[in-house]
């Protein structure tokens, strides 16, 4: 190349990076914004920030393979089977955008990309929460190597009734906390909550059979007149979860008095003792909500084709399914696919009387350390009658990076929770349906 070539280039380079700059920022200002900082932010879920030039200029060639190889931001859902509001992938064009960009040392980025706001620790929200519960103890994991299961109750009291838009689960401790599914519970008024345990370990081979009574007798939440507690809402976290942010109108009803009940808090197994003291973030709705969020957990009815309940060893083509048929016509508002390490690809989709098939999910390669609460871009109708299918496979082979064992062995299907477990579920979150849902935005 002659030098004046050369100069051109460098010239034409230089002024498309660092003069006709500002639209193209604002679009990368944007895509940072929306796909990265909502868990790289001061006290937010990842390590570390990516607020200020310097934390992009430190790890730049590290966040190059990282948007080149598709591991950050994470998303496992494919993007061309269905698309999702919290979807945090990227797509070529914002992939080359952000790549060009890095190569440039971030031209038209300042020190600071975002204004240093405090946001609450952990939460990926930007807004602070209108209420914090807390485990009101520190729970100690032991340090037996061994998975924990525990149900830990959470009293909580506010000044009056009122309804929440938005929740968040944040998890005290990021080394233990695998996952946790609560409830949140309204109780008779004559119940003291602060009364009985706080807690309980799980037998991790008896936690598929809980008996919600049992558990609310041991906790002291049956009334007097044994009145049992009314669950009002349900949800769950995992790694890679988004903060479960509704849009008006829709949301559930806390009471002044309750209590949120981890139903299935699961720990890590780690060699030594750690403390967790996890917490929930509630942000209430603006107006009353007039439609209530419902939660249903599937799973497969006859587990294995043998009636062994196993995966065997070194099967690499496991395969479970559901299939349920819906007898209410329901607006679908996100879905979460759920299997352990074992894991290959989850697909799930509905065919309606008509036989149109309506495409929900799509999951290729399956990733237990990023499951996420799926949410439609605008609530999905299944009408009554519509079957439910979901495929699952799994891969009990030593070709599975994750398998956590070598060489590898039979592992339990569908009960008990333990480590040489797998399961398969689908959840969805839904409301009834009601007349123009197929238009109603969840962006
Ligand atoms: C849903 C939350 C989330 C989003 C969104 C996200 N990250 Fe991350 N990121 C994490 C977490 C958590 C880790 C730590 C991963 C671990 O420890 O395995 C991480 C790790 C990283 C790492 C280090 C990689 C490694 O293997 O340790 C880089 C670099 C990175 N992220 C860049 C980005 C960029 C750039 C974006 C946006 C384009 C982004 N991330 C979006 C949560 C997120």
């Amino acid at each position: 190349m002659s030098i004046y070539k050369l100069l051109c280039f460098i010239l034409l380079f230089a002024s498309g990076f660092l003069h006709a700059q500002p639209e193209e920022y604002r679009e990368i200002k944007q895509i940072v914004e929306q796909k990265c900082l909502s868990c790289h932010r001061t006290n937010g879920y990842a390590p570390f920030g990516l607020e200020k030039k310097d934390d992009w200029l430190k790890r730049k060639k590290f966040i190059s393979y990282v948007i080149q190889q598709n591991i950050m931001p994470p998303w496992k859902a494919d993007e061309h089977y269905r698309s999702f509001s919290n979807s945090k992938a990227l797509n070529k064009h914002e992939k080359e955008l952000l790549l060009k960009w890095l190569e440039a040392d971030m031209p038209g980025m300042n020190v600071q990309l975002i204004q240093p706001t405090i946001f609450a620790q952990g939460s990926q929200v930007l807004r602070k929460p209108d209420l914090i519960v807390r485990m009101p103890k520190p729970f100690t994991v032991p340090g037996n190597n061994k998975n924990t299961y525990i149900c830990y109750k959470i009293p909580y009291e506010i000044d009056q009734d009122t309804f929440v838009s938005g929740i968040e689960f944040i998890p005290g401790n990021k080394a233990v906390v695998h996952h946790a599914s609560y409830q949140i519970i309204a109780v008779a008024p004559d119940v003291n909550m602060y009364g009985g345990p706080d807690y309980f370990v799980y037998d991790a081979d008896t936690l598929n059979r809980v008996r919600d009574d049992h558990d609310y007798a041991y906790f002291n939440l049956i009334g007097e007149g044994n009145q049992m507690p009314i669950e009002l809402y349900h949800n769950g976290w995992l790694p890679g979860t988004s903060a479960q942010v509704y849009p008006e109108k829709m949301g559930f009803y806390l009471p002044k008095k309750g209590v949120i009940l981890i139903r299935n808090f699961h720990y890590s197994p780690t060699p030594v003792a750690q403390q967790d003291q996890s917490s929930f973030y509630l942000y209430f709705a603006s107006s009353v909500p007039d439609r209530k969020i419902g939660f249903a957990a599937f799973k497969p009815k006859n587990p294995t084709p043998d009636g062994q309940w196993l995966i065997h060893a070194n099967d690499s083509q496991f395969k479970s399914h559901i299939n349920v048929r819906f007898h209410n016509d329901v607006s679908l508002l996100a879905i979460n696919p759920h299997m352990h390490q074992l894991g290959k690809n989850f697909l799930a989709y509905a065919v309606t009387p008509a036989q149109d098939t309506i495409k929900l999910i799509h999951i290729p390669e399956w990733d237990h350390n990023w499951q996420e609460f799926y949410r439609f871009r605008t609530l999905i109708k299944i009408s009554a009658g519509s079957v439910l299918h979901a495929e699952a496979e799994y891969d009990n082979s030593s070709k599975n990076p994750e398998n956590p064992f070598s060489p590898p062995k039979d592992i339990l299907f569908e009960w008990g929770m333990n480590e040489e477990s797998e399961m398969m579920r689908l959840v969805l979150l839904y409301l009834p349906y009601a007349n123009g849902d197929e238009t109603v935005s969840l962006e």
